[in-house]
């Protein structure tokens, strides 16, 4: 990815760096000397990101280079575990720390219609994790970005994704990493200053963008913030609240002569769906909560009429945004099967809450029938019933899809061709199927019309049938 035929710009480039890390902060104190250098480093059709971009897209600026952190090392999640055990163990196994590795984001990724800086600007924001450094658009374009190489890049702090010290490390003005916390601590080996509101308004900075759609391809557009603030949660909750309980216990387990305090779950569970099939294993214990409540669910007295209407009430209970949120590939799948006593579909109704987009020739959204917070809504779908009923079931289930089985198995077909990839990825993408969960189910309830008995599903339940999910072929899943 490093284009080289800027050799000589490159180290210009790196010297104007050099002196603006200094502290210049004002190019006219350069030295005419320096400020020739830079002149010729910087092509005049050559667009500086904050001409191109407001202040606002936060998106289109990164995280600054931060040097090592006093006590703790480079500022690396896996430096923070020395003490922070606990914390670095929920973050591990959050969405968070797969936002790089994450396979559906590899594939995208992998197309060359993406702009690929700027889908890590929010998958890996810190500089330190960036093999090149961008501060220019060739013509302003952003699919052109001038990449001059990073003298500072870690290689272990990349694969980090949503690393801590993208919410929690930042430089101050004399160059010194410090640590931004919440609690006040006296105890902390490391530089602190305290900044609640800052840290529970970082979610924003990625999950609430600004500013236009850059291009067709920037899908990443979400109005959670807004969803939020324009229900009844709007005021009173922030994302933190919800996404990261807490908890009683030490900040370092080891350190016994410490206080315990009130802490918050670094897990963000979300929508449920894991980035791996493990991840179903831990989830409940990990806080998972959905946002659907089934309010009611009612079968007609079907008897003598020979059909069957069902009254399926449902509300999102518990999201303070839209229901599904975020990615608007993100859809809730109903679906109510009437089954003979051999298992085989007789009949099928399906209901899709989610919005609808056009990709081709231009990014549209052409339908979005989301769920607003605390909303309730009713599906009525009827059946028309065989003559005999007997062992005949119907079974009503309920998905969170994060992604169709269609697209993932055209990822699968596609992806693993590019060159970008490398070949661990490109294995595990040809068998995505198998490595990537798609959908969770949310609701079950089987319920035999013969002699009306019914069986409910329990979460436990419903996780181990999501995780089953994984040995079967893309092409026979429900969603
Ligand atoms: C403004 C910040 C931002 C930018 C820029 C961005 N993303 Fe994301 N991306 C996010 C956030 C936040 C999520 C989590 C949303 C969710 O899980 O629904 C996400 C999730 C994803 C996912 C996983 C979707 C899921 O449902 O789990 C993929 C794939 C992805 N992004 C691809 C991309 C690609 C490709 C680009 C560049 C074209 C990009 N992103 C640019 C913030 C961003
Ligand atoms: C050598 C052990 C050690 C390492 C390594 C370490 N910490 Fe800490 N940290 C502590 C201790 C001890 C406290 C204070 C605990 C207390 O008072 O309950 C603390 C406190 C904190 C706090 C709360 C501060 C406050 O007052 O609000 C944050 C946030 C934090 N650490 C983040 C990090 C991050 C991020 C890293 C990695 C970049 C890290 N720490 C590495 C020992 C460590
Ligand atoms: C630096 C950008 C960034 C910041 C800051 C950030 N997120 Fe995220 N978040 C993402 C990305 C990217 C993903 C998706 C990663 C993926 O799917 O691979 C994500 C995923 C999530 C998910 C999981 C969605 C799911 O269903 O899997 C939740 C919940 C979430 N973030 C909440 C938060 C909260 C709460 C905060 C603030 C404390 C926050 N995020 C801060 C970028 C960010
Ligand atoms: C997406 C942003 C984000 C990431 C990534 C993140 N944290 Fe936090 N962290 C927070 C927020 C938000 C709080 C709670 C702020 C408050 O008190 O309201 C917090 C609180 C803390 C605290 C204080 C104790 C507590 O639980 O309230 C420590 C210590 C801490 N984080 C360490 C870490 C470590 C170590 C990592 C990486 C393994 C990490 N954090 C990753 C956002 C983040
Ligand atoms: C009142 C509680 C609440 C608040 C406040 C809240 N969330 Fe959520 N969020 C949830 C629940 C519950 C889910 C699970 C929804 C589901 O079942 O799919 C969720 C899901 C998500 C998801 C995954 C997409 C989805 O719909 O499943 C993302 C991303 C997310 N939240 C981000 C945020 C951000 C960012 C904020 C702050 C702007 C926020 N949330 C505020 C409760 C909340």
């Amino acid at each position: 990815m490093q284009h080289l035929p800027f050799r000589q710009s490159i180290l210009c480039f790196a010297l104007l760096l050099a002196v603006c890390l200094v502290g210049c902060k004002n190019k006219q104190k350069t030295s005419p000397s320096k400020q020739r250098s830079a002149n010729q480093a910087i092509d005049p059709s050559w667009v500086p990101l904050h001409k191109k971009f407001t202040k606002e897209q936060t998106f289109a600026f990164i995280l600054p280079q931060l040097p090592a952190v006093a006590a703790v090392g480079k500022p690396r999640a896996e430096n923070c575990k020395v003490c922070h055990s606990n914390i670095y163990k929920d973050w591990s196994q959050s969405t968070h720390a797969a936002a790089l590795r994450d396979l559906q984001y590899q594939a995208e990724l992998s197309k060359d219609s993406s702009p690929r800086w700027l889908c890590l600007n929010c998958h890996i924001p810190v500089q330190n994790q960036r093999k090149t450094i961008i501060k220019y658009l060739k013509k302003g374009s952003v699919f052109h970005p001038v990449r001059t190489k990073n003298p500072g890049f870690d290689p272990v702090m990349r694969k980090e994704g949503i690393t801590c010290a993208t919410c929690h490390v930042r430089k101050d003005k004399t160059g010194k990493s410090y640590i931004i916390g919440a609690v006040g601590s006296r105890f902390a080996p490391h530089p602190v200053k305290t900044n609640k509101a800052f840290l529970r308004k970082m979610c924003l900075r990625c999950h609430d963008p600004k500013g236009k759609r850059l291009t067709r391809h920037l899908l990443c557009w979400f109005h959670t913030r807004e969803e939020l603030e324009k229900g009844p949660q709007g005021g009173k909750k922030d994302c933190v609240d919800c996404h990261m309980p807490t908890y009683k216990a030490r900040l370092v387990p080891s350190w016994k002569h410490l206080p315990k305090r009130t802490m918050h779950a670094h897990h963000w569970v979300g929508g449920g769906v894991p980035k791996s099939f493990s991840g179903y294993k831990t989830l409940l214990k990990r806080g998972y909560k959905k946002g659907l409540a089934i309010r009611a669910l009612q079968l007609s007295d079907y008897q003598p009429k020979g059909k069957l209407f069902v009254r399926l009430a449902y509300q999102n209970k518990h999201a303070g945004h839209w229901l599904p949120s975020a990615d608007p590939e993100r859809f809730l799948r109903f679906m109510i099967t009437l089954q003979d006593a051999k298992g085989a579909t007789l009949k099928q109704d399906t209901l899709r809450i989610g919005q609808t987009w056009k990709w081709e020739p231009k990014a549209e959204k052409v339908g979005d029938n989301r769920l607003k917070p605390n909303e309730t809504r009713v599906w009525k779908p009827s059946f028309q019933l065989p003559p005999s009923l007997s062992g005949v079931k119907l079974v009503v289930q309920v998905y969170h899809v994060r992604l169709s089985s269609k697209t993932a198995q055209y990822m699968a077909k596609h992806a693993p061709k590019s060159s970008y990839l490398d070949n661990e990825t490109k294995k595990k993408l040809a068998k995505m199927g198998y490595h990537y969960p798609l959908a969770t189910l949310l609701f079950r309830k089987d319920i035999q019309l013969d002699t009306k008995k019914s069986r409910a599903y329990s979460p436990k339940e419903l996780l181990d049938l999501s995780y089953q999910e994984r040995n079967k072929p893309l092409s026979q899943r429900d969603y």
